[in-house]
């Protein structure tokens, strides 16, 4: 197998760019060689150079699929920022229910959802919220671009100790025991979480109906500005007046053009008019 060659490297690197909005560094040249590595051996390649052209020409898109799903970063776990669902259990979803009482329709985005951990704390907070409040439809959307995300995601099936910092109560209430170690989602929460691909970059934001809210925190972290704008807009046409839009406390919206509300850290309101 020969080595990376810079050639290569800024290949993948313009198309990584491209296609998906992750920057990769000069620095990440080491990143990319062993991300990509077993995948080119695997299919009896020799240099990268031939995976690309392999990719590039592939109409399927299958492999490009797999060259996501190597150089996505997917790390993830159960209450991550936690302080977000402390506001969006006792602001947010109080501000819903108030401004929706009449439609009982919640439209929530988990955009860069990873293996599902976040998508289903937000659900397992609706369900504890909405519990002796009949007739409310709280089905979330969950996306990445990462099919292999997706398919532990819509597995559902997790580590014991990942869910051990959950409260006692909803690791029986949402959880089956699946073997010794590992944990499976019951189906009641899993049939309310929607789980789909779809890429900031490439897809159409065409949804039937606006969000209410969006959670997408830590996936800007790894676009540029100029993307990260691109992606803001986007969200902020899709979310509906009033509604929020969560990022990951090492993000922000400085330098962007829209017109959202600071709120609490990285949770901002697109401003009622
Ligand atoms: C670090 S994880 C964040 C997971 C979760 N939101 C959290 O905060 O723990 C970032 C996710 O963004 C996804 N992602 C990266 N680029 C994307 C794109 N162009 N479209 C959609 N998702 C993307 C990756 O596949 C990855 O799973």
């Amino acid at each position: 197998m020969q080595k990376l060659t810079d050639k290569e490297f800024d290949l993948f690197r313009i198309y990584l760019k491209e296609h998906y909005g992750i920057n990769l560094s000069s620095e990440k040249k080491s990143l990319l060689y062993s991300r990509l590595r077993t995948l080119v051996q695997d299919l009896g390649m020799n240099t990268f150079e031939e995976y690309y052209n392999y990719m590039i020409k592939d109409k399927t898109g299958e492999s490009s699929k797999k060259f996501i799903d190597r150089m996505s970063t997917n790390h993830t776990f159960f209450m991550r920022e936690k302080d977000h669902f402390t506001y969006f259990s006792q602001k947010v979803l109080p501000y819903l229910e108030q401004k929706h009482k009449n439609s009982k329709d919640i439209r929530i985005w988990c955009a860069g959802c990873s293996t599902g951990e976040e998508a289903y704390i937000l659900q397992i907070l609706m369900k504890e919220y909405f519990e002796n409040k009949p007739g409310w439809n709280t089905q979330l959307l969950a996306t990445d671009v990462s099919n292999k995300v997706l398919n532990i995601a819509y597995r559902g099936v997790y580590s014991k100790e990942s869910i051990s910092v959950l409260e006692k109560s909803w690791q029986t209430k949402y959880f089956d025991e699946y073997n010794e170690s590992t944990v499976i989602v019951k189906k009641s929460l899993k049939k309310d979480v929607v789980f789909s691909r779809f890429n900031f970059i490439e897809d159409k934001f065409n949804f039937k109906k606006s969000f209410q809210v969006i959670f997408c925190r830590n996936v800007m972290i790894y676009f540029d500005q100029d993307t990260r704008n691109y992606l803001i807009e986007k969200f902020y046409y899709a979310t509906e007046t009033g509604g929020y839009l969560f990022i990951g406390h090492s993000e922000s919206l400085n330098n962007t053009n829209v017109n959202y509300e600071y709120l609490i850290s990285s949770v901002y309101k697109k401003y009622d008019n």
